[in-house]
């Protein structure tokens, strides 16, 4: 792997508009997550990388009031707040896009995008007016799809993720969260995805965005955040790091000081000795490869 040099300008360095500091979560026996510490600013695609198991999903659960976190603090706009539920998430304006999305095959994409927050006039679902502000977004997103009267079943799997994240900016989102957008997409469709992603950043939304693939990850993040064993394992500006930097931080290979560095100065000395699995996270995971 090469170090990959970024041909676009670097995004506009925000404060953060939403800071998680300390967040630990237990399962039982399983420490998901330890002192973790997350910055999502606004204006800014940070990716959130990791081995299986690393706590990622964990973590996003946490910010999108799904699973919330046993302790630590959440600023949203630098005020504190408690995201207990997904409601709590969305009111403060934190939208998630799940992996498995959501969407119902049975309606077609304005269907999809309004469920839930359809727009009525005089008693009846205003279809025309529907309609018409799905064009004017999926325009501004500049996404192709086929028409919005399709059925999302008859669409291919980055033009449902396409509708899935155009669904969720309808609720005017200051953060969105993406888990494994491009997991299941094949190179053109990771292209129109990425793109999408790139238009959410223009728009000044934080994005965060949680993939496996390093290149997707390379292409449009502007910060990179590795979680290891549910810890913080590294952080990275991209036009600093290369891949195997990256790899290193995410397998904790010995070369990667940054990791060590990190974990030192999270106060765990125990993190040096990467080779061995951590006796007190029963995170036993790590040899999956995908
Ligand atoms: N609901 C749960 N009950 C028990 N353990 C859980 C639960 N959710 C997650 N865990 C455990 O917490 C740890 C972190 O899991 P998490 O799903 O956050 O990892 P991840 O980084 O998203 O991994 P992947 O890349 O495989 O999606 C794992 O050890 C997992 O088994
Ligand atoms: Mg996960």
């Amino acid at each position: 792997m090469t170090a990959t040099v970024r041909e676009r300008p670097p995004a506009p360095t925000g404060t953060p508009v939403l800071s998680l500091r300390g967040i630990n979560k237990r399962f039982g026996a399983v420490q998901a997550l330890t002192d973790v510490d997350f910055d999502v600013v606004m204006g800014e695609v940070v990716a959130l990388v990791g081995d299986n198991g690393a706590g990622k999903s964990t973590l996003v659960k946490v910010m999108s009031g799904v699973g919330p976190a046993d302790d630590g603090t959440i600023e949203f706009e630098g005020r504190p707040v408690a995201i207990p539920t997904p409601h709590a998430a969305q009111d403060l304006g934190i939208a998630t896009v799940f992996q498995d999305l959501a969407l119902c095959d049975n309606l077609d994409v304005v269907g999809n995008l309004y469920l839930g927050r359809e727009v009525v006039r005089i008693g009846a679902l205003d279809e025309v007016e529907m309609e018409r502000r799905s064009l004017d977004l999926l325009r501004q997103l500049a996404a192709r799809l086929p028409s919005v009267r399709t059925r999302v079943a008859g669409l291919s799997g980055g033009q449902r993720q396409v509708v899935a994240i155009s669904r969720s900016l309808l609720g005017e989102p200051a953060v969105v969260i993406l888990d494994e957008p491009t997991a299941a997409l094949g190179v053109a469709q990771t292209a129109q995805v990425l793109n999408l992603v790139e238009r959410l950043r223009e728009r000044g939304l934080g994005v965060v965005l949680i993939s496996h693939n390093l290149a997707d990850v390379f292409a449009v993040a502007d910060r990179i955040v590795v979680l290891r064993l549910g810890r913080n394992g590294g952080e990275f500006p991209v036009q600093d790091v290369n891949q195997d930097d990256v790899v290193a931080a995410i397998t904790g290979s010995r070369e990667n000081v940054v990791a060590e560095r990190a974990a030192r100065r999270a106060g765990h000395p125990e993190a040096e000795s990467v080779e061995e699995p951590d006796a007190e996270t029963p995170h036993g995971a790590e040899e999956e490869v995908r």
